[in-house]
């Protein structure tokens, strides 16, 4: 897969004066012939670092895709098994091909002896779900025997990620009931995706319009650009690594509150404000305070996050009094971001509406996030596995900005 890097070329930093840390040069403008390693703007913002058939954010036009596919669509659509075909084989199923990949993945469900034994002793020493995942995904691997992709082939690698993404639910909902004193629940191969894991959450066969409602957040968030746990999970499976520690690193990704976001934070905020003659209040304090409202913003969108669309539409179907007040909130928490803040464009991101469809879908907040990288994992997965067919390694370079060296080592 070829590099295609699109940056600006600066010569490396000024070394500058022993005592204090040299001044890195500001980087060159785009497309400056220099000789010295190509500089970034920070936090790789803007930067295409690879190509990829998986799928792209179009911010400006608030447009996401999977393939060659609308991602909102598909999610309205079309089932996560068939999202999770196209993802890792490019294509839809036809019936055929479906029923055949869902039952293969049904049966990939269960989780070996050997993790199931220890999960208890995970959620006693880790209760929050998915600081849980990332030991008992690590566990998952080694106990499969899952080899370094670099000496694997293409047929293999997609086994092991297969069926690493068909036990994250397993391990994610045992997780959270072992936390809180109770059994887990077996996953039940006759269900659906989305209708077993709110069964392995409750353990009880959840409502069709529940179960569709979780689809659709499901598959609306498999994938999302080259977002930090993704490149995370890219940049360790170009060093050949295996499926599950490509998975454990995004996870670790993931949990940072930059990133994983919070949904239940959204909710929080509802619960503040109240009641709908708080709204105004509420809201304006705690922008006039420079603070942020939860669910409002985006770093990539400058127009309505697609998704927020989509939720916003679902939470509606499932209507009732929370889905009132927050379709009202809404739109004063716009209306005065619009006031107080003339100059930017802050729109509904995906977060705000998330948080109500869990909810009304009867998840606990705790395990929002962890839903959130139930369905992030196949995404992973499939970066994962485009990635490993690339056999170079990535490797960038920083620019060094400390002490010139070298200076005498002192003596003791
Ligand atoms: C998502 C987020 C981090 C994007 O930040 P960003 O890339 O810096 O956003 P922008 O460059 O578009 O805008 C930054 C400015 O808009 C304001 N702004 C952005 N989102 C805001 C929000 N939700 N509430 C109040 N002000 C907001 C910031 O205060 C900042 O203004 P300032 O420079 O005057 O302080 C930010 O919008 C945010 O913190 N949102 C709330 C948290 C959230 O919902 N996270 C989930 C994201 S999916």
């Amino acid at each position: 897969m070829p590099s295609t890097a699109t940056t600006s070329r600066a010569q490396s930093g000024d070394p500058g004066s022993p005592s204090e840390p040299a001044k890195p040069d500001a980087p060159a403008t785009p497309g400056a012939s220099a000789g010295g390693p190509i500089v970034v703007p920070p936090g790789l913002a803007g930067v295409s670092v690879t190509d990829t058939s998986i799928g792209h954010v179009r911010g400006r036009e608030g447009f996401y895709h999977y393939r060659q596919y609308s991602a909102v669509d598909l999610a309205e659509r079309r089932t996560v098994e068939d999202v999770w075909h196209l993802l890792f084989s490019g294509e839809l199923p036809d019936s055929e091909q479906r029923a055949e990949f869902t039952a293969r993945l049904a049966a990939y469900r269960e989780v070996p002896a050997g993790v199931r034994d220890v999960l208890p002793a995970i959620a006693a020493a880790a209760p929050a779900p998915l600081d849980g995942l990332r030991t008992a995904l690590s566990l998952a691997g080694a106990a499969q025997g899952m080899r370094p992709m670099w000496d694997l082939d293409e047929v293999a690698r997609r086994e092991d990620a297969l069926r690493l993404c068909a036990q994250v639910p397993t391990l994610l909902t045992a997780l959270h009931r072992l936390a809180r004193g109770e059994e887990p629940i077996p996953p039940r191969p006759d269900l659906p995706y989305a209708a077993n894991y709110l069964f392995m959450l409750t353990g009880t066969e959840p409502r069709p319009e529940h179960s569709r409602a979780i689809e659709r957040y499901l598959v609306s968030t498999i994938d999302h650009g080259f977002n930090a746990s993704t490149f995370t999970a890219r940049v360790i499976a170009s060093t050949g690594a295996d499926v599950a520690a490509c998975l454990v690193g995004a996870v670790g990704a993931l949990s940072g509150p930059l990133h994983g976001g919070a949904p239940s934070r959204a909710l929080d905020a509802l619960d503040a404000i109240g009641t709908p003659d708080r709204i105004d209040a509420w809201v304006r304090d705690r922008i006039e305070n420079g603070e942020r409202i939860m669910g409002f913003g985006h770093p990539v969108y400058r127009t309505e996050d697609p998704r927020s669309r989509l939720l916003r539409r679902t939470a509606r179907e499932l209507g009732g009094d929370l889905v009132e007040f927050a379709t009202a909130v809404e739109s004063r928490v716009l209306a005065l971001l619009a006031e107080l803040k003339p100059d930017r464009e802050i729109h509904t991101n995906v977060e705000f509406y998330a948080g109500v469809v869990m909810e009304l879908c009867g998840l606990p907040r705790t395990m929002f996030t962890p839903t959130f990288a139930s369905s992030r994992v196949i995404g992973w997965s499939a970066h994962v596995l485009e990635q490993a067919r690339d056999r170079k390694i990535i490797r960038p370079d920083a620019r060094y900005v400390g002490t010139p060296p070298p200076q005498p080592v002192p003596e003791i």
